[in-house]
């Protein structure tokens, strides 16, 4: 396992790119296994996650050519895969195993989803419930709400879901049976989670209409091959960012990075606590928004963040926490339970971190309550095997008075393999040392 070491740090400065949105490079390579002909996917991001959804749909007997810059899938239409011959590994990807889930259950073979110890605690009803709706045979756990699941593909039905939670794997796993089914899929969630699957589907010809916001419909549809420039993922640019806003004197530009309205609620909640950033050159690419992104280090104030805003922001929640770390006053997220099913529990291994560093705060069941500090302690965080919170707590070390230590960082690799190198591009006066200790 290795470990992060971290000393205090001065102003981050100067330029960076991101790598590409882990979210679009799943649905990028699905869709471009679903369709007829090559597509070439363009800075892909090349995390774990990504790499599990990419060798799976090898599994599935779809050639993908991989250099480092693009993929070159090799696509044989929604009925051109093959039983696969081994258990198909999702790794710590919900991603993976929710969209494959959708596309296994409409074919006509057998396959086994699996994943590490923190996605097979995963919750899996939520999408085998509906697609069982919809005719799906599946195996699992717990009945199926815990993975491994065990899927023999079966024809399928379209339905009309009426989810109670907002998921966008959810509605995307759905949608991808749904391409394989008979008749219309319809699928409802009480606000909308993000529409990367709706803005690829599109562009590869799915045939999808939008009653509203929350309502998305799909026809049985073949896609054709297309090529896809994957933006920059702001998940990842959101670390910089709150390293800018919280080190004095930082003024740091982010190019290239997605600017999909379902995902920038962080934007919205850190201009509300004050910050100044600005957004420039924004354009479509492939169907997504993109461009870049100027911050320079802010005063900011505690506020209640508005659930709404909170949704497109879900997986900034630790990186929002520890921007709230320093902010003036008290800073309260809410109606978040879903954060207790992310890659860890995220309200309690936030509270433990923070509480490490010396940050007052308050456990909720849907969120937590901070209390802004104007200096961190450092000490020794363990990331709890949660990229987002390996990384979060590499960047409140950079503003703590002491050394900090991040604990088994591997983690990292599931999204983001470059971090440490461009935070140390940015960051050249501080001290970032890993060690492998195992
Ligand atoms: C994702 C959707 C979100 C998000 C996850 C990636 C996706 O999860 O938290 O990191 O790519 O569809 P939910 O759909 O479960 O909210």
């Amino acid at each position: 396992m290795t470990q992060l070491t971290i000393t205090p740090s001065g102003p981050v400065s100067g330029e960076i790119s991101i790598p590409g949105d882990k979210s679009v490079t799943h649905r990028a390579v699905i869709f471009g296994a679903m369709a007829e002909g090559t597509s070439i996917i363009r800075d892909y991001c090349d995390g774990e996650d990504c790499l599990h959804t990419i060798r799976a749909i090898q599994a599935l007997g779809i050639p993908i050519e991989i250099t480092q810059s693009e993929l070159r899938i090799l696509g044989k239409g929604l009925w051109g895969f093959s039983e696969p011959q081994q258990i198909i590994d999702c790794g710590n990807s919900g991603t993976s195993m929710r969209l494959l889930a959708g596309l296994l259950s409409g074919q006509s073979f057998f396959s086994i989803l699996t994943g590490d110890t923190s996605l097979r605690n995963r919750p899996m009803g939520r999408i085998v419930n509906p697609l069982r709706q919809m005719g799906a045979t599946i195996g699992g756990r717990n009945k199926g709400a815990l993975s491994p699941l065990a899927i023999q593909g079966s024809p399928l039905q379209g339905i009309s879901y009426d989810s109670s939670i907002s998921s966008a794997q959810v509605k995307s796993g759905i949608l991808i049976a749904g391409l394989l089914a008979k008749g219309t899929t319809t699928f409802h969630e009480p606000a909308s989670s993000r529409d990367h699957t709706e803005k690829l589907l599109k562009y590869f010809g799915g045939r999808l209409t939008r009653k509203d916001p929350t309502t998305v419909s799909l026809e049985p549809s073949t896609l054709t091959s297309h090529d896809v420039k994957v933006p920059g993922d702001f998940s990842s640019a959101a670390f910089f960012l709150v390293a800018a806003l919280i080190l004095p004197g930082s003024n740091l530009t982010i190019r290239n990075v997605g600017l999909n309205t379902t995902r920038v609620g962080l934007l919205e909640i850190l201009c509300k606590m004050g910050a100044s950033i600005q957004t420039s050159n924004v354009h479509e690419t492939s169907g997504e928004l993109t461009g870049d992104l100027n911050v320079k280090s802010s005063t900011l104030t505690g506020i209640d963040v508005d659930p709404n805003d909170m949704l497109r922001a879900i997986d900034e929640f630790p990186i929002l926490c520890v921007a709230a770390s320093f902010a003036k006053g008290k800073t309260r997220i809410s109606g978040m339970k879903e954060l207790r099913v992310k890659e860890s529990d995220r309200i309690a291994t936030m509270t433990e971190v923070l509480m490490r560093l010396g940050v007052e705060v308050d456990e909720q069941p849907d969120g937590l309550i901070l209390q802004g500090t104007s200096s961190l302690q450092g000490a020794e965080c363990p990331s709890y095997g949660d990229h987002r919170i390996a990384m979060s707590m590499a960047i409140a070390g950079l503003h703590a008075s002491q050394t900090t230590i991040v604990t088994n960082i591997d983690c990292i690799q599931t999204s983001f393999p470059t971090f440490i190198d461009k935070l140390q591009s940015i960051a050249p006066s501080c001290k970032i040392e890993t060690i492998c200790n195992a």
